[in-house]
């Protein structure tokens, strides 16, 4: 499947998108707010997860192309989150770019698409997202596609261990009602 908007493609992932995902993975700049970087096994298998996701449900991380400009630049796109929470089971929107495409606006088009499917084409009522408190950009992108925080929502996640200082996390909700009336 392929989306595209006026500078994105979000599409099916390929071999090759492998390697420069890895590298990305192993950038202490894009992974400041994980736990680690990724070595190339790790990351490997994340992309292993990425695509047994697509064929369980249908849609997923996408990777995003730059046509005429980069073959692949990360990934963004809707995922169900294996986490355990107060707002699970959900459906969250995800994002990873590499650092050099950072700035231009990139993670919002292909968030925007990635809405769009959503909402337009799964006919979802809500989709959420979510990131350690301290995550400025990401937290400043679900603002921008008028994703909605109440502290009331925010949480430990649980896969990290208590005192670790990215283990509070905000979450964002965006409903269908919402997402049209903002049109
Ligand atoms: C989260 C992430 C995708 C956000 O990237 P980003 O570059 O800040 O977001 P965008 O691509 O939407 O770009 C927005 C910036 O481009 C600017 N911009 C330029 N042209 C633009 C356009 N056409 N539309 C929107 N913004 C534009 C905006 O003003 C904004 O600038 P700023 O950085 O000075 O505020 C990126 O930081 C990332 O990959 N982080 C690591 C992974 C991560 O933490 N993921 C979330 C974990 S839960």
């Amino acid at each position: 499947m392929i989306l595209s908007g006026d500078r994105i493609l979000l599409r099916d992932w390929r071999e090759e998108d492998r390697a420069v995902f890895a590298a990305t993975n192993a950038d202490p700049r894009v992974m400041e707010f994980f736990p680690t970087c990724l070595d190339r096994a790790q990351s490997d298998s994340l992309v292993d997860g990425i695509e047994a996701h697509f064929r369980e449900h249908g849609f997923g991380l996408w990777a995003v192309e730059l046509p005429g400009v980069a073959p692949f630049i990360g990934f963004a796109g809707l995922a169900v989150p294996r986490l355990k929470a107060h707002f699970t089971p959900c459906i969250e929107i995800g994002w990873r770019l590499a650092f050099e495409h950072w700035g231009r606006g990139y993670a919002t088009e292909a968030a925007g698409l990635a809405l769009a499917h959503g909402f337009y084409t799964l006919a979802l009522p809500e989709v959420v997202s979510f990131t350690a408190i301290a995550n400025r950009r990401s937290r400043a992108l679900m603002e921008r596609l008028k994703m909605c925080r109440d502290p009331e929502d925010d949480f430990e996640h649980p896969a990290l261990p208590e005192g670790h200082p990215l283990r509070r996390h905000v979450l964002y909700r965006l409903d269908s009602r919402s997402y049209f009336k903002a049109g």
